[in-house]
């Protein structure tokens, strides 16, 4: 008895306080706005990474030391600049002529990262050992960082300046691509004995790294529908065989993407409800604010309806611009490069630069406490 009725009280009080925190649509979260924050914080994988990774390829496996603040890169592996570098933009403003970001991008996201290495590590032969992860990675590099002096600095300056406080860094987290996909969970390369919520314990894990940091405002990106990538997709919906991605990709299609859409709404509402619980019931981490950004509905939307969002000459949602063959010897861009804006995918598995420019749109609605995508705890 005594157990029920604190778990209905639980319950209850989860239910109020969802009430207050379940804001009509497009209503203002006073929580959040936009022009408090200067200093955008990302961990992820490739659809979040600007050089990261390429910093480990070129230097023989070795990580940037601390204090180096890594430069934009308009190559990414979505053909582009990437969302975070885009949501710089949309925030600065130009004044007499001369361009005035409000936020500077510090992006820890690592091209082929997943959360844990604990979990699904994955191997890179060209750095001799994993793709380095979000929790035993990226996570630290930032505390790191967070007591170095700015690399090359003139005069000499801490590594964020201005200093990150509770209100004005925002922390960005989108993981899940590769932990739920090829050499990891869909492939069975999981180490034995791991399951996804293994996974989905690594995020809140993250969180926890953070907030031990100072960090207060997080958003937390969740998984995009990756049954409509090409690399996962089915026949119907165009998925693809063997590629630079997955080289000896089995020829059921029809599996492969019943089971990455079982994986991506599994986790997607085990954040749908943990997020809630972890803030508001076990108060994990008091005092912090969350935004649970919908990438999957965003994702969707602009798949269901692409003509509404990209802006190429062709526009398409299934199509992908860039063509490898396996080996990625040679690549071959849709009509010859001209139609970037056209595609939802830039190639089987990375959502182009103008599917990035919508994820940056959104991200600053996010941030705003205005987004239809976002809900806030
Ligand atoms: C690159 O790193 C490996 C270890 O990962 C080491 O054996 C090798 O000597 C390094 N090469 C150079 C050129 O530093
Ligand atoms: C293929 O995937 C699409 C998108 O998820 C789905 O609507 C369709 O029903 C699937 N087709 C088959 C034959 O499984
Ligand atoms: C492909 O996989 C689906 C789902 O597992 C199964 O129903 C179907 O029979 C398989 N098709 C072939 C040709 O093996
Ligand atoms: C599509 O829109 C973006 C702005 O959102 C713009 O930068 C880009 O040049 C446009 N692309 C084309 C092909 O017009
Ligand atoms: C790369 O793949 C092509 C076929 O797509 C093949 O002809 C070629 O020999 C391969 N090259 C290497 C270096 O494996
Ligand atoms: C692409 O460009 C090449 C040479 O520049 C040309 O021969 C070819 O016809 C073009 N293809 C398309 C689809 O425009
Ligand atoms: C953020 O919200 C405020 C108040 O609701 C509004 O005035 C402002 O234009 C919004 N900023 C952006 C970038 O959407």
């Amino acid at each position: 008895m005594k157990s029920f009725s604190s778990l209905a009280l639980t319950l209850s009080l989860l239910a109020q306080s969802n009430a207050s925190s379940l804001i009509p649509r497009q209503q203002k979260n006073p929580a959040w706005s936009v022009s408090n924050f200067n200093s955008l914080i990302t961990f992820g994988d490739s659809y979040t990474d600007e050089s990261r990774l390429g910093y480990f390829i070129s230097h023989n496996g070795s990580a940037p030391p601390p204090g180096t603040l890594l430069p934009e890169s308009f190559a990414t592996a979505g053909g582009g600049r990437t969302w975070p570098r885009y949501v710089v933009q949309y925030t600065g403003s130009t004044v007499n002529g001369g361009w005035d970001p409000q936020m500077t991008l510090y992006n820890y996201a690592v091209s082929g990262a997943v959360c844990s290495n604990e979990i699904t590590p994955r191997w890179l032969p060209s750095i001799n050992n994993n793709f380095p992860s979000v929790l035993e990675y990226e996570v630290p590099a930032f505390q790191a960082d967070l007591v170095s002096p700015r690399i090359n600095a003139t005069p000499p300056e801490p590594y964020f300046t201005p200093p990150l406080t509770a209100a004005s860094a925002v922390y960005a987290l989108w993981i899940g691509t590769n932990d739920l996909g090829v050499w990891a969970f869909i492939t069975d390369s999981q180490i034995p004995g791991k399951v996804l919520s293994d996974y989905t314990s690594c995020v809140y894990d993250v969180f926890d790294g953070l907030y031990a940091s100072g960090g207060r405002m997080f958003v937390l990106m969740n998984t995009a529908p990756l049954h409509l990538a090409p690399l996962y997709a089915n026949a119907s919906a165009h998925g693809v065989g063997p590629n630079q991605y997955w080289a000896d990709k089995p020829s059921n299609l029809t599996e492969i993407a019943e089971t990455m859409h079982e994986y991506t709404s599994t986790v997607n509402n085990v954040f749908k409800y943990q997020t809630p619980f972890e803030a508001l019931v076990a108060k994990r981490y008091p005092g912090a604010q969350f935004a649970l950004m919908d990438m999957y509905s965003l994702i969707s939307d602009i798949y269901d309806d692409p003509t509404a969002y990209l802006n190429g000459t062709d526009v398409t949602s299934w199509m992908y611009d860039n063509h490898c063959n396996v080996n990625q010897t040679v690549c071959v861009k849709s009509d010859n490069g001209t139609n970037p804006d056209g595609f939802l995918w830039y190639d089987e598995l990375h959502p182009s630069e103008q599917t990035d420019r919508v994820i940056a749109r959104n991200f600053v609605q996010v941030l705003n406490g205005t987004s239809k995508y976002a809900t806030y705890y």
